[in-house]
């Protein structure tokens, strides 16, 4: 007998590594949500930033058709096809008018989420320090700790338009390798500006510090995309992940870039060519008719966003949080009302009373308590009942 019996469950032991890595936020909250709706509320969830809307009709037939073919079922090249390097590479030079050398320059990825564990991976030991934005992408903190590394927070503060402190920065450069950076800034929203880039380039330079530019939202709400490899040498210092996630509502297909100079590229390949192989050829030949669409295309997708954009900042009038209206990326962050202690506070009371969920901003560092985050991935009409919601339970909410 192996000693198992029905009723006895295997104790095993987590890697060290997993220590301190909790479940992520979302997923704890989600099974909340899917409990309330159980219990009949039908919870409508501002929370979560996936693209509602379907990617290009030439997109979905590009993948038909290549699909159907019978040659395009083996393992794929670790580098990706040639032809959707190409097309990553004419898209720089179309919309960010950066040049990349499609051979060397350039590595399709799972995701630009992929792309973040890789590079930690890559250049993390034990120990190492990791700049990382407080408020951010939470995924750039739980990377660095699952690679050894260790997560060294800069604030980036409102009164600052959002973007790092540089007295702040020196004095916190001690034993740091890598700095992640994401410009517009999720959650915030905040655009970059030129000489934003410029000046987080010179600093890579002065402290040999790898600048890690995550860019997958600027193509939304944002007439004007930049990228960090636009900068004279940026490439000296900087590596940058991209993705058709949000820019071609493609999330849940998972294509993403990794671009940058020919040695980077090299380093991370070594990595993910031991983790993962290339995509599924159609869904790569897709994603290059994706990225040759044409400027209506982003129009279009903009122009549904705006509409929405104005009913959040409707919803979160009546909640009396304040907001900038300059804001790009599929969300919007604002900031809580005197009354409420942090954003946790205000988007339980509005769940609890009202069944429709929006994110705390404390989820994405403690700089982000006193906000809240409303996701503009859901329609008008969600939009219509949630404020018709909120508007008949003012009486009961603290702001009232
Ligand atoms: C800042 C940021 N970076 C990266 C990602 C992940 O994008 P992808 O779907 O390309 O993995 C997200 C997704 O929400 C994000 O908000």
């Amino acid at each position: 007998m192996s000693g198992f019996s029905n009723f006895q469950i295997n104790i095993m032991h987590t890697s060290k590594r997993l220590e301190g890595i909790g479940e992520y936020y979302f997923s704890q909250k989600l099974r909340e949500i899917d409990e309330l709706n159980k219990q009949g509320k039908n919870v409508i969830n501002l929370g979560i930033g996936s693209p509602d809307l379907p990617p290009h009709p030439d997109v979905i037939k590009t993948l038909q058709e290549e699909s159907a073919k019978p040659n395009v079922h083996g393992y794929q090249s670790y580098k990706g096809s040639p032809i959707l390097r190409k097309a990553i590479s004419d898209w720089y030079k179309t919309w960010y008018k950066v040049d990349l050398n499609a051979d060397t320059e350039i590595l399709p990825l799972i995701g630009s989420k992929e792309g973040i564990m890789h590079i930690c991976m890559t250049y993390l030991n034990e120990g190492d320090k990791a700049l990382v934005p407080n408020p951010g992408y939470p995924t750039y903190r739980s990377a660095v700790k699952l690679a050894g590394g260790e997560c060294v927070d800069y604030d980036l503060k409102e009164e600052n338009d959002w973007e790092p402190d540089f007295d702040q920065l020196e004095k916190l450069v001690a034993g740091v390798k890598i700095m992640w950076i994401n410009y517009p800034q999720m959650p915030t929203g905040q655009l970059p500006t030129k000489a934003l880039f410029e000046k987080i380039v010179a600093f890579g330079k002065k402290h040999n510090i790898l600048i890690c530019h995550d860019n997958p939202y600027s193509f939304i709400l944002n007439d004007n995309p930049l990228s960090l490899l636009h900068v004279p040498g940026a490439k000296d210092t900087a590596i940058e992940l991209n993705s058709l996630s949000k820019s071609h509502n493609m999330a849940g297909w998972r294509v993403g870039a990794l671009c940058g100079a020919k040695e980077r590229i090299d380093e991370v390949l070594r990595f993910k060519s031991n983790m993962d192989s290339g995509m599924f050829l159609p869904m790569q030949l897709a994603a290059a008719k994706a990225l040759q669409l044409p400027e209506s295309w982003y129009n279009e997708v903009n122009s549904v966003y705006k509409k929405r954009q104005q009913r959040a900042f409707e919803l979160l009038d009546l909640l009396e949080c304040a907001y900038d209206k300059n804001q790009a990326g599929m969300f919007v962050w604002a900031k809580v009302p005197a009354g409420y202690k942090t954003g946790y506070e205000l988007s339980d009371e509005v769940l609890y009373n009202t069944a429709v969920f929006i994110t705390p901003g404390g989820i994405f560092g403690n700089a982000g308590d006193g906000y809240i985050r409303v996701s503009l991935c859901s329609p008008e009409e969600k939009f219509a009942e949630s404020i018709k919601r909120i508007k008949s339970f003012l009486p009961a909410l603290k702001v009232k």
